[in-house]
């Protein structure tokens, strides 16, 4: 077979990590990316169409020949940019967007869960103030407030007072003239126990699970402060044994993608479940219809098969019969961002500390997310979210010794970076496997 082009669309270190791993597929001839990044640069030929633009994305994938499209963030794919290549004849990996509702409407991927009978915490819809703000009474604190629609993961606050949720659903749900502006929310049940986010690539049919990952939402050490894109990650994870993993993707990936398929929505791609690990069992957050950020950047370096054949398989929707193999080591990535995320984020600040040019740190991998390049060629910074430090080790504890050996040596002017990443109680910390 001769070798083929990939095109992958997104700029993040989640981009990053795919493109580093299409590079790695001997089916690979060319790797591009649009729009890319400073550190993509050096993997891919990178071009300057942004994401979000489908007709740019059309084009390019023609004028480049792709063999196959991986979109990798989810505007375009709740956009339908899969739509359009597809009905250009491409080979696309990610949903079109009648299956990427599922990340695209809370409430919709809530109604798929009722439909197919998949567990979830109890929830409500509302696009009136006066209603959510009754229903509160039939909530135990704290709940959970959901909007509807995309937010990049900072559309969620948990609330432990009455009076802070009727704040929150005012400041969402009500104009300056104090009328409803028909905001879509949840409230929510909150679900106590420990997180975790279930991948699986998907056909529209076969489900393959990729191994768990354990992502860290809040900005602060200690799971404080407000929710982000995530600032970290570990996978394995040793409270999501195989035989979970298995259950989970009995009880959740297949009857969704099942309910989909009847719904005449195929659902190509990953699917990423979210979910709460409870004392009544795995119960399902959300939905995500791509890969994770920064999930991939601990998954993809623990994979040992060739990721462009499965996105391929995939994409031509024969994925039955292929099987994963994997290291037998942990990762763990810790996420460097930039003064003022998540609320704001600085641009222009040099970076300083990357041993060679696009950013190898002994014994671990740096993705570049938010990074550019100045007037003068020096690396800057570029976006909330700027660098994902990730090792490979025996055990988590050495996977994460070595990130934040790697990460501490990087700097840049108010750099924030958690240091309570993958601090796993002694007794977990066992060689895995
Ligand atoms: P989501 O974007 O829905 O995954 O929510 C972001 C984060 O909010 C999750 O990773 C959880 O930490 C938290 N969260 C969301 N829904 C719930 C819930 N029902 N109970 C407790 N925490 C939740
Ligand atoms: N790490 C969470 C996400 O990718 O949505």
């Amino acid at each position: 077979m001769s070798k083929i082009n990939v095109l992958v669309v997104g700029s993040g270190g989640r981009e990053h990590a795919l493109v580093r791993a299409c590079k790695a597929s001997p089916m690979v001839a060319w790797v591009h990316c649009t729009p890319g990044n400073a550190g993509i640069a050096y993997d891919a030929q990178c071009h300057q169409i942004a994401d979000t633009d489908i007709k740019g994305v059309v084009e390019l994938a023609k004028r480049i020949d792709a063999d196959l499209v991986v979109i990798g963030p989810e505007t375009p794919l709740v956009a339908g940019m899969g739509n359009a290549l597809r009905r250009e004849g491409f080979k696309v990996f990610g949903p079109n967007a009648g299956a990427a509702r599922l990340e695209g409407s809370k409430s919709y991927a809530k109604e798929i869960m009722r439909a197919a009978g998949v567990p979830t915490a109890d929830s409500a819809v509302f696009t009136s103030f006066a209603a959510a703000k009754e229903d509160l009474d039939y909530f135990d604190f704290p709940v959970v407030i959901k909007l509807d629609g995309l937010a990049s993961g900072k559309g969620v606050t948990i609330v432990k007072t009455r009076t802070e949720a009727e704040t929150i659903l005012k400041q969402n749900m009500l104009n300056e003239c104090w009328e409803d502006t028909g905001t879509k929310i949840l409230i929510e049940e909150c679900l106590a126990g420990q997180e975790c986010s279930i991948l699986a690539l998907c056909d529209g049919e076969t489900v393959l699970p990729l191994e768990p990952a354990q992502d860290y939402k809040r900005i602060f050490d200690g799971d404080e402060g407000p929710n982000t894109g995530g600032m970290g990650c570990y996978s394995p994870v040793p409270h999501v044994p195989p035989n979970m993993v298995t259950e989970i993707i009995e009880t959740v990936h297949k009857p969704v993608i099942a309910e989909m398929a009847k719904r005449g929505h195929r659902f190509c791609g990953i699917l990423y479940a979210g979910l709460m690990i409870t004392p009544e069992g795995p119960k399902v957050l959300e939905f995500n219809v791509r890969f994770g950020d920064p999930e991939t950047q601990v998954i993809l370096p623990r994979l040992e098969s060739d990721l462009v054949e499965v996105m391929l398989a995939c994409a031509e929707g024969n994925l039955a019969g292929h099987e994963l193999e994997w290291k037998n080591e942990s990762a763990v990535t810790v996420i460097l961002a930039s003064d003022g995320y998540p609320a704001s984020s600085s641009k222009g600040d040099v970076i300083s500390g990357l041993n060679y040019l696009y950013g190898g740190v002994e014994e671990a991998e740096v993705f570049h997310a938010g990074t550019a390049r100045d007037g003068n060629g020096s690396l800057v910074t570029n976006g909330g979210r700027v660098l994902a430090v990730t090792a490979l080790g025996w055990s988590i504890l050495n996977a994460r010794t070595k990130a934040y050996q790697a990460a501490e040596g990087i700097s840049f002017l108010g750099m924030q970076m958690r240091t309570d990443i993958a601090k796993l109680p002694a007794e977990i910390n066992i060689p895995q496997r």
